[in-house]
């Protein structure tokens, strides 16, 4: 059903384009394949819409250089026309969710829980046309955000992608970060994608891709109503989620997708599958492109089978299974995205204004970042007003989180899992190399990378309190010597399901068998919230500091609330300091009272392992609540 409402130009374009167009065409165009798994060539032979970047794929030296050439390569080859191949402009598409976070030397933003606590809607708005003039620097020109997950349980891997668990401040950001990066379509603008539709952050027990077991009400005041405000802003495309729903994958759910989202919400733009996300539906593959398709999805992001999945839709439509009526729609709807967009009116990436004056890593948005960094700090206990710090005190400053720009940045940042990126001080534990992290997890590896620009947190310190010292175990600590200790402490970095934190295989177990088709699972992060469970050493960090006397500042750097009771008691003040990004130096204007705290919890601080209390339950008896944060001057 041709529910498409659009200027008469685009419809006439997009009537001629599509009457010129062959089934391989149309199917070329409905395929989104992974940069590693296709070549230029191929992109012509097959006419393929979409190419993207998983999370650390990156081209050549990972230089913005190297990325424009790359997309010109697949540009050029998308508009070689001849008889066999019409030329339409591939569009490239990437994860910059924390700013352009794939490539060397861009601006890292702290992650949406940091922002959330912000609560700073024209904030977010500087944070989005900042991200896209940083991924327009590079050529690309779609990206894999906002998410607008509302992340229920903590115990999920991808909490920090989400702004809140109650959906009030996800609205108020979800129409700004939209309106900032796709910025009237002009010049100065990228494709936005909101997702993940939808649930994502509603799964039973925090199991990513797990099921959302809840009634339509609580999953539409819930889980659809931070999409209401992008869709106003006309977002153009929109992200399906792994999840499933009371049992049933988004991915084949045509409830979802075609009826509420096309239909009821009026959504112009096109859908894309998460990453192979139609292969969770059922193990015959042929099955679930056939049943992907007739949900709804418009674009499928195929990692690699990108042959087979044309293949299996081609043989589809010839033997009926599939409309060609669903098929029309589909790339009618991919064409008005990238007509809408300007995509055949821009040149060749390499000659585009971003490509030819790069605003990438500047200081004008690293000043934002910054400020968002200061702006997301939680002050949860400040005994005896002993922050803010003197700039002259005599400051031990210690922790494995203190000066890693990796670990403060977190997941999605250079490699899809984060890395670990400490200045191989010479007190660091860390000498450099993956790290085995022995929690329990089955020896997840951290990638050694570097965060190119920025501070981490010590350097920030360092760089206005010139009495300050690095000892990152804290066994130096000497009240002869030091008046206070700053110890940065927390999680190391984790994307997606590697991020869960399960205390038990009962929960894969129990969502197992309540989903259609099956459960993608992956190594977890832990197995407990109970911080000094997951990372005894920062516990005994603070104990080497505290034990001889000294008052301790913690500053917890983490993507989610974690059970902190044994580090809150030995602390003299505790800041939530989230994933701040590259821009540690926020952390020291702040804790020297250069800026005062604004930050406030957009989620509830657990007191004990087995709660899950939310915003409006009743009781609700946690240790902070939503809302909470102390400040200098309140
Ligand atoms: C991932 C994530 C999604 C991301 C996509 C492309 O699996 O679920 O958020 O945009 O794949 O990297």
């Amino acid at each position: 059903m041709d529910t498409l409402v659009m200027d008469k130009t685009i419809a006439q374009k997009i009537n001629d384009l599509l009457g010129r167009m062959s089934l391989d065409q149309k199917i070329g165009q409905m395929t989104q394949t992974e940069r590693l798994a296709i070549t230029p060539k191929e992109v012509k032979e097959y006419h393929i819409g979409s190419v993207l970047s998983g999370g650390g794929s990156v081209p050549g030296d990972n230089q913005p250089a190297d990325w424009i050439k790359m997309n010109d390569e697949y540009w050029a080859a998308s508009m070689e026309e001849d008889e066999q191949h019409l030329a339409i402009p591939i569009i490239y598409g990437v994860d910059a969710i924390h700013g352009h976070n794939n490539v060397l030397g861009a601006t890292i933003f702290p992650h949406n829980i940091g922002l959330g606590a912000a609560n700073d809607p024209e904030l977010i708005e500087r944070i989005a046309k900042a991200t896209a003039r940083e991924i327009l620097s590079t050529g690309v020109e779609w990206t894999f955000a906002p998410t607008l997950a509302v992340a229920r349980n903590n115990h999920w891997g991808r909490t920090y992608e989400s702004y809140a668990e109650s959906p009030e401040i996800v609205q108020s950001y979800a129409g700004r970060f939209v309106k900032g990066l796709q910025n009237s379509l002009g010049r100065d603008s990228v494709v936005a994608c909101v997702k993940h539709w939808v649930g994502d952050g509603g799964t039973s027990y925090g199991v990513d891709q797990g099921d959302t077991e809840i009634s339509d009400d609580e999953m539409s005041e819930i889980h659809i109503s931070p999409y209401y405000p992008a869709l106003a802003e006309g977002v153009l495309t929109v992200m399906v989620s792994f999840n499933s729903w009371n049992g049933k994958k988004c991915h084949g759910n045509k409830y979802l997708l075609t009826e509420v989202l096309k239909e009821e919400l009026e959504f112009e733009g096109f859908i894309i599958s998460d990453w192979d996300g139609i292969d969770y539906i059922d193990e015959d593959y042929s099955e679930t492109v056939a049943r992907g398709i007739n949900a709804g999805i418009d674009m499928f992001m195929v990692s690699e089978k990108w042959r087979e999945f044309i293949a299996h839709a081609k043989n589809h439509v010839l033997s009926g299974r599939v409309s060609m009526e669903r098929i029309d729609d589909a790339v009618k709807r991919i064409l008005y995205v990238k007509l809408m967009y300007g995509l055949f009116d821009r040149p060749r990436p390499a000659e585009r204004y971003w490509s030819k004056n790069p605003d990438f890593g500047t200081s004008h948005n690293r000043a934002i970042a910054r400020e968002a960094v200061r702006k997301s700090l939680v002050l949860l206990k400040n005994e005896n007003d002993i922050l803010p710090l003197s700039k002259n005190a005599r400051i031990i400053v210690a922790g494995k989180n203190a000066d890693n720009r990796g670990y403060q940045c977190g997941g999605f940042t250079i490699a899809w899992q984060g890395i670990t990126d400490d200045n191989e001080s010479a007190d660091s534990d860390n000498k450099g190399g993956p790290i085995i992290m022995d929690y329990n997890s089955s020896s997840a590896q951290i990638q050694k990378g570097s965060i190119v620009g920025g501070t981490s947190i010590w350097e920030g310190i360092k760089a206005v309190a010139p009495n300050a010292t690095l000892n990152l175990n804290g066994t130096a600590a000497d009240p002869n010597l030091h008046d206070v200790g700053i110890v940065v402490i927390g999680e190391t970095p984790y994307a997606e399901g590697m991020g869960d934190i399960r205390d038990g295989d009962y929960q894969i177990e129990e969502t197992s068998e309540k989903i259609e088709g099956f459960l993608k699972v992956l190594a977890p992060y832990g197995h407990s919230t109970v911080l000094n469970e997951l990372h005894p050493e920062d516990l005994r960090t603070i104990q080497h500091i505290t034990d001889k006397g000294i008052p301790a500042i913690v500053v917890l750097v983490s993507g989610r609330t974690l059970i902190i009771k044994k580090e809150l008691e030995l602390s003299s003040a505790f800041v939530a300091a989230w994933l701040p990004g590259s821009e540690g130096q926020g952390i020291a204007d702040v804790l020297f009272g250069d800026y005062d705290f604004q930050g406030k919890l957009s989620f509830t601080w657990q007191k004990h392992r087995d709660e899950n209390y939310i915003k409006g339950d009743s009781p609700y008896e946690p240790l902070f609540p939503y809302g909470y944060g102390l400040s200098y001057n309140g």
